[in-house]
């Protein structure tokens, strides 16, 4: 029988544990306005749904006096809960035990979980708040996080992997945060970056403030390691549980679906009068988006960092799809190095969960200039052909405008394996604007004729008749179908259904070599 002294000894363990670097470290921080470890891991799952993992688990470093400073758990809180009934693995790194530091302990402790998770089938949740290796144990710390990143990588594309970080983040440590699917960075607090402002004076002669070398507005705008800078911490939470909702358990599942009440053939007029009749005024791909899915419900992935291409989730009909969609309200839509890392980087996470793609385009071509070049841009453009051409999970198409060269071919082409592709009337599909065509094709000609301008307008009219519009694109059968577009909803919801089953596959390899 267990005895009343036993259970008395098991509590005063548990609140021992519970209490991590003590009561003072924890009122310092609250002081600060940050939460506990504990305190976060409770915001983000179900109540009473947390079951922790090696609560008593301790270092075994002997060097620099550390056999005086034993704390059960060793400066990470591990286990599994629920998010809205759904299982996940979490883990909350807590400050107040030596700043959080990795030791060979605490790796062990993460790379339980991350095994764990994978052989279980569901998502990991790792909220980052550490300063760094423990430098007290230093290659074991080292060995740990590369014992860490290995699983990171192993679990790539198996279950779904999320990353806060919440407190600071730097040196090597930001690479397992970086092998995860998202990272979300808390404003006030957070920060990430290899080496901080005095190693870069010091090398680099840079004066540089934390904030702008490794902040969440830095991150989620100009870098785009971070797809989202959450106001605090409880808005971090909310983000991952708003992305959880939206992917799959792990590899093996659909994707998953709620129930609706948006009727699936609800129609939009408003979409019907939204292409400028000047061809280069620009609109707001999001007003398509907002229009098109279930209740007005889109749930934006890295808003604020190559904002000329929108990524992000949303349902049709109660199923959730990734979406990606050219926005002609920035850089007239144009794809770009960045905006190409942004959107392969999203349809091979869809890809990898099974998650269907809906594609939005009106994309005038890709960015020229010595600056695009000298960056790669036909490396980086390469990644969001890879990207689409290899993803086997259903892919729904909307040309809604421009669809000019290149681009035209990249974003979710039938050449490309698309499924189903729609084009609106006002589909302009060409090797590019009939603009800049007429002037390559008959510039000497208007310098000789009469009226060079009427000249051109007149070739450049014959142009869109017969060659810049959806119906040559339709008559291939490179377009399945010329749509209105208030039905747009209505359509690609019958696409999405009639896909469900899709069954394709890439040839038999280890894996591809997609341009890096
Ligand atoms: C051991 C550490 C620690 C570390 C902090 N502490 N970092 N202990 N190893 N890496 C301890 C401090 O000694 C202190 O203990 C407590 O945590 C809180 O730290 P403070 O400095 O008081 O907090 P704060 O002022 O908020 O500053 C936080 C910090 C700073 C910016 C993170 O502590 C710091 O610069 N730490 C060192 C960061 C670092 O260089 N890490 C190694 C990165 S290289 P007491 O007992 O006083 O409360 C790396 C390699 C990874 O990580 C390689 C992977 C391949």
């Amino acid at each position: 029988m267990t005895t009343q002294k036993q259970l008395e000894r098991l509590l005063e363990r548990q609140a021992q544990a519970r209490l991590g670097g003590g009561r003072d470290k924890i009122d310092r921080r609250h002081g600060e306005g940050r939460l506990t470890a504990r305190e976060r891991i409770d915001l983000l799952l179900d109540p009473g749904s947390f079951e922790e993992f090696d609560m008593f688990k301790t270092h075994r470093c002997h060097d620099f006096g550390m056999e005086r400073t034993v704390y059960p758990g060793d400066g990470v809180v591990t286990g599994h809960g629920t998010v809205d009934g759904r299982i996940v693995y979490v883990y909350a790194q807590d400050f107040t035990v030596l700043g959080g530091s990795l030791s060979e302990t605490m790796a062990e402790k993460i790379c339980k979980l991350l095994e764990l998770a994978m052989k279980n089938g569901a998502p990991v949740i790792g909220l980052n708040d550490s300063g760094g290796a423990r430098i007290q144990e230093g290659v074991e710390s080292l060995a740990g996080f590369s014992d860490i990143f290995l699983r990171n990588v192993m679990a790539s594309g198996v279950v779904p992997q999320i990353s806060a970080i919440l407190g600071p983040c730097a040196g090597g440590a930001v690479y397992s945060p970086a092998l995860t699917d998202f990272i979300v960075m808390e404003r006030k607090h957070s920060y990430m970056f290899l080496t901080g402002p005095k190693v870069v004076k010091s090398v680099c002669h840079e004066d540089v403030t934390t904030e702008d070398l490794g902040g969440a507005d830095m991150h989620s705008s100009q870098s785009g390691v971070s797809d989202y800078a959450a106001e605090s911490t409880v808005d971090a939470i909310r983000y991952i549980k708003r992305l959880l909702s939206f992917v799959p358990q792990n590899n093996l599942e659909s994707t998953p679906a709620v129930a609706c009440d948006d009727p699936a053939d609800r129609p939009s007029e408003a979409l019907n009068a939204i292409i400028p009749d000047n061809a280069n005024a620009a609109y707001d791909m999001k007003r398509v988006i907002l229009e098109t899915v279930d209740g007005g419900d889109f749930f934006e992935i890295k808003e604020k960092f190559a904002p000329n291409i929108i990524v992000g989730f949303a349902r049709y009909a109660g199923v959730a799809v990734g979406i990606v969609a050219n926005q002609p309200a920035h850089l007239s839509g144009v794809l770009d190095i960045d905006s190409s890392i942004k959107g392969a980087r999203f349809v091979r996470f869809c890809d990898c969960f099974n998650i269907p793609l809906v594609t939005f385009v009106d994309v005038p071509g890709f960015l020229p200039g010595t600056f695009q070049e000298y960056g790669g841009v036909i490396r980086n453009g390469a990644k969001m052909l890879y990207a689409y051409a290899e993803a086997t999970v259903p892919k729904i198409t909307v040309i809604t405008r421009k669809a000019y060269g290149g681009a035209y071919c990249v974003m979710s082409s039938k050449h490309l394996r698309g499924d189903i592709n729609y084009a609106w009337p006002s589909a302009e599909v060409a090797v590019m604007g009939s603009r800049g065509a007429v002037e390559v094709l008959y510039g000497r000609q208007a310098r000789d004729a009469a009226d060079p301008r009427a000249f051109l307008a007149e070739k450049e009219a014959q142009y869109q008749e017969t060659v810049s519009n959806p119906y040559v694109a339709a008559e291939r059968g490179y377009v399945d179908d010329i749509i209105v577009p208030a039905s747009t909803r209505a359509r690609i919801i019958r696409a999405l259904a009639l896909t469900q089953n899709k069954r394709d596959a890439n040839p038999a390899k280890k894996h591809g070599n997609i341009p890096l």
